[in-house]
């Protein structure tokens, strides 16, 4: 790399400030197919990471994590809670989607139009336009917490893709194909990433293996996800 000249320190010719770098050989890039119909967008989120997760914290406080209960009567290792008219429950009784938050009896705080948009956003980067959600399953994971390989299939539209967006600690994300026994690829997520997924992938087995420490500046020792569904 060659040292930059002190006059075309913070500007360009054009009056433009400068990218932070260059990209280089071996970087990443930034958008990531990782099977036909499901996309990564590494970094789409990145800007306003410490905000959404500042958004979730409201959430959390009219609607707390809970560590729901699976139909087999298996704890769910990693808390969640939802927003948005429609949220995604767990008991004894199935799977199901909600208006109400069961802990409270009161419907789920309002999806956050910054929400709403982001996932707008980012379905249409990935060649979904036109995505308007209902649903945000808000996940929080722990060191050592983790989510088992399954599909998202309780909603009615499987013509509607997945939005899942990642904030918080790095982890490793298990995108598999469509039966549980393909070998899922392990895709490492960071803080602001965006995994796109619908069409002929709307159905893969996904999952997060087990969550390793760190410290987040802003997320601290939590890895947050917010997944984005029309569910009805
Ligand atoms: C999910 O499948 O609901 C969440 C996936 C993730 O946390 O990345
Ligand atoms: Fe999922």
């Amino acid at each position: 790399m060659t040292a930059e000249p002190a006059t075309a320190r913070g500007r360009d010719l054009f009056g433009l400030p400068p990218p932070d770098r260059f990209a280089q050989a071996g970087d990443p890039p930034a958008q990531e197919r990782l099977a036909d119909g499901a996309m990564l967008l590494r970094g789409f989120a990145g800007a306003e990471a410490a905000q959404l997760i500042r958004l979730v914290a409201a959430i959390a406080e009219a609607a707390p994590f809970r560590n729901m209960v699976t139909p087999g009567g298996w704890r769910m290792s990693v808390a969640m809670t939802n927003c948005g008219a429609l949220g995604w429950v767990t008991d004894r009784t199935g799977y199901r989607y909600d208006p109400a938050d069961p802990e409270t009896g009161r419907p789920w705080p309002d999806m956050p139009d910054r929400f709403a948009d982001l996932a707008r956003r980012a379905a249409d980067v990935a060649g979904f336009a036109g995505f308007a959600p209902d649903s945000c399953l808000v996940n929080r994971y722990e060191p050592g917490t983790r989510l088992s390989l399954h599909q998202d299939r309780n909603e009615r539209d499987f013509s509607q893709p997945i939005v899942s967006v990642s904030l918080g600690l790095p982890a490793t994300f298990l995108f598999g194909g469509q039966k549980r026994s393909d070998r899922p690829r392990r895709i490492r997520l960071v803080s602001g990433d965006v995994a796109v997924w619908g069409g002929p992938a709307r159905l893969a087995f996904h999952g997060v293996d087990t969550l390793q420490d760190g410290d987040d500046p802003v997320a601290e020792r939590r890895r947050f996800n917010l997944t984005f569904r029309k569910a009805c």
